[in-house]
């Protein structure tokens, strides 16, 4: 079942450049739609266009940012919502519908405070806390099924390791348990040992849960550990969508190959696909296909068109003219 859909999105960062407009196309043209109880997964290199495409997705749309084309849909009591028509309904429903986790989000801890007065803050923003108790002990049976200490409510930020810093933010933005949690690389910045911590951590509010996590992360590790489905995005583009163990196993796209190549796999010595150089500028995107300068399998037609992102087999898309030849 669909909980979130996007149609033909379109988000650009709009800019006056020496006096002339100008558009940074950061999401160009995205079809999505992600099922509850997933952990759906976004990949790409930086500055594919990730975390606006998440910002978007989450309604989170300020200039320069604006959204030129398309739709969002939430499915909200079984009926789906255009959000960006949603207004001020939005901020009614954030946190206990959706909620995000921004990149390099430890900074949502107020540093001069102790966690509980954090937890204290964000609540109270969204739910009448007059009842105090109630809440301690919502908060606390909250941390205590995520396996976190609820001693650390008493502790200072900079008294917490980063990892559990990072779990902490995580706790605070789910503690309303909302169905959708958009997450823009929650573990990227961490030492292994407490990245997995992470992870583990959004399993385990997945599975108690029962919502859909929207991950995003340019570490193809991360989301063969956690991820349901992947989709791979390049210059604001899908360019294929699959299982995570189709991606992996019998991936299409010459990017989404790349970035499988590029994996380090211990004792391996084998070729690995070569694809100098780095994604375009999204100020002027190449013609054609965006990934026509770093592909060895370019033709003249990708150079020309743009590859749709078509099915190819069930619950596997990809936008390459090696397996269709369908046009945008
Ligand atoms: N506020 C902004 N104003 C103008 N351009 C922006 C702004 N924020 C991002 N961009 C541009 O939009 C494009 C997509 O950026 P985005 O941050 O979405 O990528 P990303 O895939 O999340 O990258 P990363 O992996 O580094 O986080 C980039 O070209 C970036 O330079
Ligand atoms: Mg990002």
């Amino acid at each position: 079942m669909e909980i979130l859909k996007a149609e033909n999105l379109r988000a650009y960062y709009l800019l006056d450049i020496g006096g002339e407009l100008k558009s940074v196309r950061a999401v160009d043209g995205v079809d999505i739609t992600i099922k509850e109880n997933e952990i759906y997964g976004i990949a790409g290199e930086s500055g594919c266009g990730k975390s606006t495409l998440i910002k978007t997705l989450y309604g989170m749309v300020e200039p320069p940012l604006n959204v030129i084309e398309g739709r969002v849909y939430y499915k909200i009591n079984g009926e789906l919502k255009d959000i960006f028509s949603l207004n001020g309904e939005l901020g009614k429903i954030r946190w206990k519908y959706i909620s995000y986790i921004p990149q390099g989000s430890m900074s949502v801890l107020n540093p001069v405070a102790r966690i509980i007065d954090s937890f204290w803050d964000f609540i109270g923003s969204h739910e009448d806390i007059s009842d105090r108790v109630r809440w301690k002990k919502h908060i606390e049976d909250y941390l205590t099924l995520l396996g976190l200490p609820t001693k650390i409510l008493d502790a200072y930020p900079h008294q917490l390791s980063g990892g559990m810093r990072q779990r902490v933010t995580i706790a605070l933005a789910t503690v309303l348990t909302p169905k959708i949690i958009v997450a823009d690389e929650p573990s990227t910045a961490l030492d292994v040992v407490a990245q997995r911590a992470v992870i583990q951590l959004l399993k385990d509010i997945q599975k108690n849960l029962k919502n859909t996590i929207i991950l995003v992360t340019h570490d193809m590790g991360v989301h063969a550990s956690i991820s349901d489905r992947i989709a791979i995005m390049y210059a604001g583009k899908i360019v294929e969508e699959a299982p995570t163990e189709v991606i992996f196993e019998s991936p299409k796209h010459p990017y989404t190959k790349y970035l499988i190549g590029a994996l380090p796999k211990i004792g391996d010595k084998s070729y690995k696909i070569s694809a100098p150089g780095a994604p375009p500028s999204l100020l002027n995107p190449p013609k054609g296909c965006r990934f026509h300068p770093r592909c060895s399998y370019a033709t003249e037609e990708c150079r020309e068109f743009v590859p749709r992102l078509v099915d190819i087999d069930t619950n596997h898309r990809v936008a390459c003219f090696l397996y269709s030849k369908e046009r945008e």
